[in-house]
Order: C-alpha cells, then structure tokens, then sequence
C-alpha cells in the first residue's frame, strides 16, 4: 500500500518528479546544468519574491543556518535569536557556537512571538546587529505574522540584518522577501518544494551582501562569495546535487504553472480541512487559530493514549505517517504535515485514519453540553 506520507518533511513526490530524478547524469560543468541551474534560481526569484541574489548548497536546511552565521558575521556580534520551539533553539544555537553573542527572545512554544516584547527586546539590545526569526515552527505547529514583525524590527532599526528561516513555509506560504525587506530567507528542498531532501536555498539581500565583505569567520564550503562566482557561470563551486536539481526544475515548472497565489490557497484550504476535521474528531489543537500553521497542523495527544501508541497505529494499520512531538513536546502532541504535493483527500484520508484509529484506541470525544 502506498504511504500517506504527512510528516512535516521530507513531503511526497509528484511522479512528474520522480521520473526527473531518475534521469541519466550530466556533466555538472556543462551546458545541460547550467541552463537548468539558470532556470531553476529564476523561478526561485518568483516563490522567494525577490530580485536578489539566491544561492543554493547541497545540504539540509541546517546547512543555510551556519552559512548564514559563518557568512555574515564575526565572533561576538550580538545577534537577537526569536525562539519558539525546536528549530529557533537551533538556529540559536549554531549562532552561539560561531562565537556570536547571542540574546534570546524565548516565546513559550505553542505560541508566535509578540510584536511589542520583540521591540522591547530589541530595544534592551541597541548592539543587536541582526534578528534571527523562525517564520514557521515546525516543532509547534505555529506560524509567526512575520510581515507585521518585519515591519516592527524595520521600524525599530532601519539597518539591522533581518534572518527568517522559512524552512517549512516558502513556497506554501506568502513570504514578500523585497517588499518586506528582509536580509536572509532560507529553505530547504524536502519541504514545500516537492523534491527530495539535499538543497539548501538562501536568499540575501545587498544588505546582507555587503555584511559578507566585512565578516571574519572563516568559510570554505559555504562561502556565499565563491557560490555567487560560480553561479554567473552557470555551476557551483563544488559537485552540486544534479538529480535535485533535475527534479526542482520540474516541480518549480509544475508550481509556476499552478501559480503562487493558488499554491498558498491550497495551502490554506488543506490545513483548513486539518483544523476542523481534527475539532470534529473532539481533538485539541496546539496553537491558537490565529496563529496555527498552514503546512503543519500540531494536536494535543488525549489523555491516557499514549502519544507513541497513535503513530505506529496509524504506521502499521494505515499506511499514513505522521510525526509526535520534539523534545519538551515529546509523547505531548502529533503533528500532521500538509505541505508541498499535498491536496485536501490526502488530509480527509489521514483525518479518517486518525479518528477510526483512535477509536481502536479508546479515545471517546468529550462530551460537550451545549447551553442555549
Ligand atoms: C523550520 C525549520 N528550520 C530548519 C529545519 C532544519 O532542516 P534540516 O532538518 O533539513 O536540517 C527544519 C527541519 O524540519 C525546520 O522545520
């Protein structure tokens, strides 16, 4: 039986891509790859909305953390790390161990950072030289207003750098990279991309350009300098995923011809379908509705089911994978994934799935008295 794949990535493949993956090499240094290359970071430009500079490094996503840091600063910079859940905590931490000197704004996870207390901060830290934020959390299931905190950072400190990890939302979500001004917007492939994992994307402005020039970390294999370099030339600096490329050459062909617009309205609808179906079922969700994500839906995990219990349930009885909770939320939620090649059977199907398995279980709804 075919999986119902709806972890928060790696997300499922459209066979379109598939078969791009499994064509015959080429030669990374010849005309095929740079034409594909060429293609690829052009459409990049219209997901990222941006007409900046986009690199991309064979890697995951944790990979464009440390090429952030290590490109951009030096040992002791005072960075300000928004941090809400695991992927923040990380993002911090790679920062820390460059040597920056790092103030965290820790949010209570399950819940997005406040515009007001990230200004208060940011006001405590005036050698603050950059902001890093998590515009969608993984890890919780909970999606930052990242244009409204943009905007208050940019109020605030007309200069400083401003780095979004967009892992789990670009492509699935709005995310205005010039119109906002944002300095570093980062990706990875096996997320909304409908590819396989293996490719780091990261934006950069001029801003963020010219803090390369002046920083003094030391950088081999993510120099952003030598990347751009060997971009004009239509290669990479060094053997580039070729069968990724391969295929995000078809998939961003695909997601062009769908549209932006439609992509983030689909997005919307399915974690729409998650949300409710998951209430209806008598569930609890994670985040608040306002601030909920559109490409993972986290679920509090009822009392006395064991959280482990209703993954391998689902695994082993229905063919449909999902994920439980990170650290501090271990064994405390399970998280559905609805990003990238996904459509609303795909989510009515695991919903299904989940409530006649939690049934096996001996989950009951609670019973809600209605008062008129
Ligand atoms: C928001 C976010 N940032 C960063 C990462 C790290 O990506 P990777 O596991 O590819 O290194 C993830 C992975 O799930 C993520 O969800």
């Amino acid at each position: 039986m075919q999986q119902n794949l709806r972890i928060p990535g790696p997300t499922p493949i459209p066979p379109q891509v598939a078969e791009a993956l499994a064509r015959p090499m080429i030669n990374h240094r010849g005309p095929e790859f740079a034409a594909i290359i060429e293609r690829v970071t052009s459409r990049l430009k219209y997901f990222f909305q941006t007409e900046q500079r986009i690199l991309t490094f064979p890697s995951a996503g944790t990979g464009g953390w440390e090429a952030t840091v290590v490109n951009l600063f030096s040992p002791g910079d005072a960075i300000l790390s928004v941090v809400m859940g695991v992927f923040g905590d990380r993002f911090a931490k790679v920062a820390q161990t460059f040597g920056l000197n790092v103030t965290r704004y820790d949010v209570p996870w399950g819940q997005a950072a406040d515009p007001d207390e990230l200004i208060r901060q940011l006001v405590a830290l005036p050698s603050a030289r950059a902001v890093f934020l998590t515009h969608n959390e993984t890890s919780t299931g909970v999606m930052n207003p990242l244009q409204t905190l943009v905007s208050a950072i940019r109020k605030q400190r007309p200069d400083i750098l401003i780095a979004v990890d967009a892992v789990s939302s670009l492509s699935c979500v709005d995310v205005q990279m010039d119109a906002w001004d944002i300095d570093v917007v980062l990706t990875g492939s096996q997320k909304g991309w409908m590819v396989p994992p293996g490719l780091a994307m990261i934006a950069l402005s001029e801003r963020a350009w010219a803090a390369t020039e002046t920083s003094t970390l030391p950088r081999y294999y993510w120099d952003f300098r030598s990347a751009y370099k060997y971009l004009v030339k239509g290669q990479t600096p060094y053997t580039p995923p070729v069968n990724i490329f391969f295929g995000l050459d078809v998939a961003l062909e695909m997601m062009q011809a769908e549209g932006r617009e439609a992509i983030f309205a689909r997005h919307q609808a399915v974690a729409d379908v998650a949300r409710a179906r998951a209430r209806a079922i008598g569930l609890e969700l994670f985040a608040a509705p306002a601030v909920a994500s559109n490409t993972v839906t986290a679920i509090k995990v009822p009392e006395g089911i064991p959280a482990k219990a209703i993954t391998k349930a689902m695994r082993e009885n229905e063919a449909v994978v999902i994920a439980g909770g990170q650290e501090q939320l271990e064994g405390k939620i399970i998280r559905i994934g609805h990003l990238g090649y996904v459509h609303e059977q795909d989510i009515q199907d695991a919903m299904d799935a989940l409530n006649r398995q939690l049934q096996e279980l001996g989950f009951r709804a609670p019973i809600t008295i209605m008062m008129e």
